[in-house]
């Protein structure tokens, strides 16, 4: 079985469509998705659709949590907040029930599925956490893997004989010890946060043991073009470019 995890799409449309594409020629059996469909793209309203339209499981992201609670908003940057505030109009009354109704965590295939940090956390970040921790929850893991995402950026996360070890993950194949547990961040689909602007997102074969990383090019310049077309922070579009374009974008 190979299972696509993918995170973070942020309202990119033209990522999501290549991600979609991409899995179509990977055999991939399964979706799952770590919520932060919506916040800082242009489209935020087709991607839950194309989600929901998928019917993988999805849990909740912080930028859903977000559009459903105006008193976490407070918690964001200024950008990050303007960009969800201009969000909420788009998005349908279909697609914010669909949203309100995300669970925090998805449990399946010997797998933990949550969008910060294990058991359910939405808001809490990989790097935030410290080494004993980590060590904490890894004695007390039930499931073999945790999937997460909220960083943007790959990163796998381990333990061996009480020892933590974390890795960032460049594309390709990465073989797991089947006697150890897992913290596996999927990266971004439609904002990426490691310095390439190419969608990310992992395979993951149960039975192998084996992750595949995927570095899915796209058309960066539509989908930043939205982004300034419809008002939205410059910062979010200009981060979804090679570094060589964003001098000359705006
Ligand atoms: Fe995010």
């Amino acid at each position: 079985m190979r299972i696509a995890v993918i995170s973070d799409i942020h309202g990119n449309l033209d990522a999501l469509t290549a991600v979609l594409t991409d899995m179509k020629n990977c055999a991939v059996h399964r979706i799952v998705c770590l919520g932060d469909c919506i916040g800082y793209g242009a489209e935020p309203e087709a991607v839950v659709q194309r989600i929901a339209t998928l019917g993988c499981p999805t849990v909740m992201g912080n930028h859903e949590a977000a559009a459903l609670d105006p008193r976490v908003r407070g918690w964001f940057n200024t950008a990050a907040r303007r960009s969800l505030e201009m969000t909420i109009p788009l998005l349908s009354p279909r697609s914010l029930h669909f949203i309100a109704a995300l669970p925090e965590t998805f449990e399946h295939w010997n797998a933990r599925f949550v969008h910060g940090f294990p058991p359910d956390s939405i808001w809490r970040y990989l790097f935030q956490v410290s080494g004993e921790e980590l060590n904490d929850w890894f004695a007390v893991m039930p499931e073999r893997v945790c999937f997460v995402g909220h960083t943007h950026r790959l990163e796998l996360v381990g333990s061996d004989a009480n020892r933590i070890f974390r890795t960032g993950l460049a594309p390709g194949p990465v073989c797991l010890d089947a006697a150890l547990r897992y913290i596996v961040n999927v990266g971004s689909v439609g904002q990426p946060r490691d310095g390439t602007p190419e969608a990310k997102y992992v395979l993951w074969e149960p039975e192998r043991h084996r992750l595949v990383c995927r570095s899915v090019p796209y058309a960066y310049g539509s989908a930043a073009d939205k982004i300034l077309r419809a008002g939205m922070p410059e910062t979010h579009a200009l981060r979804l470019l090679p570094a060589s374009w964003q001098e000359n974008w705006l």
